[in-house]
């Protein structure tokens, strides 16, 4: 079998006395949507957070095209290709929507963080054109000049997908993008899913179960930091432990 693009071994994490993610062992294969689902608190952000390097693993291992990526920094793990979105709204609110873009490309391509580079923030044209692109694929040109922190909220979650794209990821993760979302917003968000789906391997936290059932090739569902199961949408749903602990409860 092919090397997957990200492997989880045994990953876990602990806070104080609670197990927040257990034992977790889950291959990502390369141009596949992954949806992880699971009740809330079931410890799905703190696996992105230890995917992406924000939290240390108390135990286990995540290799990322075979290499491990446990021990890095979050923004070396960027620029092996991994980006991410986040739960909640995450960029600079003064900035415009393209210096947003911008400062994330630029943060790519010199490993410096955009904390960083705005203590020496100056214009680069070569930048600026990738941002372009970028808010051009999210449909935010017309923005592109407005303050982040004054678009509709819907917007600013496309924004903030568009900061992790200007990163250039083979691997995209995204914490519930729809979440707070209008139904209009959310069609046009799993439009854009599907989209990036095209020539980006995507694992996405989503609770909306119609956008997961049209979005996903697999499933991972989580339960109490522990994985359930994982397989493709039409046969984990009729699994009937999933039921029992997901579908068939509350879905937000
Ligand atoms: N930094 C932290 N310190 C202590 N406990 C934490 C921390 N982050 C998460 N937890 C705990 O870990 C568990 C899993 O939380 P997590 O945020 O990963 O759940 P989730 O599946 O993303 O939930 P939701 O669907 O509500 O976003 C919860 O019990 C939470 O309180
Ligand atoms: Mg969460």
């Amino acid at each position: 079998m092919a090397t997957p693009l990200l492997a989880l071994d045994s990953v876990t994490k602990e806070f104080g006395s609670i197990r927040a993610v257990d034992e977790v062992t889950l291959d990502i294969p390369e141009s596949e949507v992954t949806a992880v689902i699971g009740p809330n608190g079931a410890g799905k952000t703190t696996l992105f957070n230890l995917i992406t390097g924000r939290y240390e693993l108390t135990d286990g291992q995540i290799e990322l095209r075979g290499e491990r990526i446990d021990q890095l920094e979050p923004q070396d793990i960027v620029q092996q290709g991994l980006a991410r979105s986040f739960q909640i709204t995450n960029f600079f609110p003064d900035l415009t929507a393209l210096e947003n873009v911008r400062l994330a490309a630029q943060a790519q391509r010199t490993g410096l963080t955009p904390g960083a580079l705005l203590q020496h923030y100056d214009d680069q044209s070569e930048t600026r054109e990738a941002a372009r692109d970028v808010l051009k694929r999210l449909d935010l040109l017309d923005i592109a000049e407005e303050q982040a922190g004054s678009l509709a909220h819907g917007q600013q979650r496309h924004l903030e997908i568009g900061i992790a794209l200007a990163c250039d990821p083979d691997l995209l993760v995204m914490d519930e993008p729809t979440a707070g979302m209008s139904p209009d917003e959310t069609v046009e968000t799993r439009e854009l899913v599907e989209d990036l789906a095209e020539d980006i391997t995507i694992v996405i936290i989503e609770h909306d179960m119609d956008v997961v059932m049209r979005v996903a090739d697999r499933l991972a569902v989580i339960e109490n930091g522990s994985l359930l199961t994982v397989g493709p949408p039409s046969v984990v749903r009729e699994d009937e432990r999933v039921q029992q602990a997901y579908l068939g409860g509350e879905t937000a």
